[in-house]
């Protein structure tokens, strides 16, 4: 439905150097799927929304929607933001103050180039107002409702115009920690009932796990792995992934062979003794290689496992986090994290052995490793 190609978007700064805000950025969002640009702060998000939007100008690609251009370098095509028909709510979302709900969401169809009579907008918004339940409230002041109901008006009045893409810019931030869990799941409610195609930024890795159908992670301009929330977790394709979302373990490694049966298994050597780890890509033996392994992936236990992928270490801490305990164990140099169900309870000291399924040891290749800095 939109097809974004090899987008690069800059910007000149104070000092009249060109920073590259968005570096051949490439994806596509099928009909009614939620698709996020997730990455910290400044790696390029809202510039590649805002060129979506059109309210930046690209330096050069193309974006389509629906097989028709919006914006190419190729074709010098550029159509205006308000000639595209996107929904699109902001971080600081405005609501008109003077206004009342209704008048709010009613407002974009009041202004609108095409003429609505009054019977056609006072159904338009009234479905809107339905679908984000604030149908009860359309009379009331704007100023006068929570932080969440202003967020879901906002919602409303980016979708009373039927946009054909929604474009969200971190719309949950300014949002107290309970309701923007809240919110979160109503967003996903809302946009799977009314099919809408959108496209959602966010720095918070848990609401892009949550929120998507596909996640692009981005770094410094550039998108650095693409695809499933379950993927981009459990598959990291480079360390700034594995580090980036979720808690991780890092190893360094070295390829000893191939592991015969299954494809994609591999031999190591570890900073915690030998291996067997998983990986998408191909090595050589000796090569250098990092392994990722989340900490809820690493078992623990008192008596010794069957079986290989096991370790012999010493409880350094434990913390106990109500639903789960944390254990930092020392194995040789390594202080490894391990994320277990609290009724396993030994004291500090006390030796323990880890145990980590090869599917869930990923090998990173080390031409991967720092990615991020180029
Ligand atoms: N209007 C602008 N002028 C100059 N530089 C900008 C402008 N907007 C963004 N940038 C720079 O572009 C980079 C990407 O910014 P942005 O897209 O806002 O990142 P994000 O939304 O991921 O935090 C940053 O280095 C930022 O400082
Ligand atoms: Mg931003």
């Amino acid at each position: 439905m939109l097809s974004v190609k090899n987008l690069c978007t800059e910007y000149p700064n104070d000092k009249g150097e060109v920073v590259k805000a968005a570096q051949d950025v490439s994806f596509d969002v099928p009909e009614g799927k939620l698709f996020t640009l997730l990455g910290p702060s400044g790696c390029g998000k809202t510039t590649t929304l805002r060129s979506i939007a059109g309210l930046e100008r690209p330096k050069s690609g193309e974006i389509t929607v629906g097989g028709v251009a919006v914006y190419s370098s190729g074709k010098s095509i550029f159509i205006q933001p308000n000639k595209r028909n996107f929904g699109m709510v902001f971080q600081s979302y405005a609501i008109w103050p003077h206004m009342n709900v209704f008048q709010n969401v009613a407002f974009p169809l009041e202004v609108s180039s095409r003429k609505y009579g009054k019977q056609e907008i006072e159904t338009r918004v009234m479905r809107v107002l339905r679908a984000v339940g604030l149908d009860q409230y359309a009379d009331r002041e704007a100023t006068k409702m929570s932080g969440g109901q202003q967020q879901r008006l906002a919602l409303a009045r980016a979708l009373v115009m039927e946009p054909k893409l929604l474009l969200l810019d971190e719309p949950l931030s300014n949002l107290d920690a309970k309701l923007r869990e809240r919110m979160r799941f109503e967003l996903k409610r809302m946009q799977r009932e009314l099919g809408l195609t959108t496209i959602y930024v966010t720095h918070d890795q848990s609401e892009a796990l949550a929120l998507s159908h596909e996640i692009a992670v981005m770094s410094a301009g550039r998108i650095v792995q693409c695809g499933s929330p379950r993927d981009i977790y459990e598959r990291p394709r480079n360390k700034f992934v594995a580090d980036f979302v979720g808690i991780t373990n890092f190893l360094d490694a070295t390829i000893e062979a191939p592991e015969g049966t299954v494809d994609s298994r591999f031999r190591v050597h570890s900073s915690i003794g030998k291996l067997c780890v998983t990986s998408s890509e191909s090595f050589r033996a000796g090569d250098a290689a990092l392994i990722s392994v989340r900490p809820e992936d690493v078992d623990l236990s008192v008596e010794r496992p069957n079986g290989d992928n096991v370790a012999e270490g010493v409880v350094d801490t434990k913390v106990f986090l109500g639903e789960y305990m944390d254990y930092q164990v020392r194995v040789a140099d390594q202080v490894m994290l391990a994320r277990v169900h609290p009724s396993f309870n030994v004291s500090t000291g006390s030796k323990v052995y880890l145990h980590m399924n090869p599917e869930k040891c990923i090998c990173i290749p080390e031409d991967k490793q720092y990615r991020q800095a180029a």
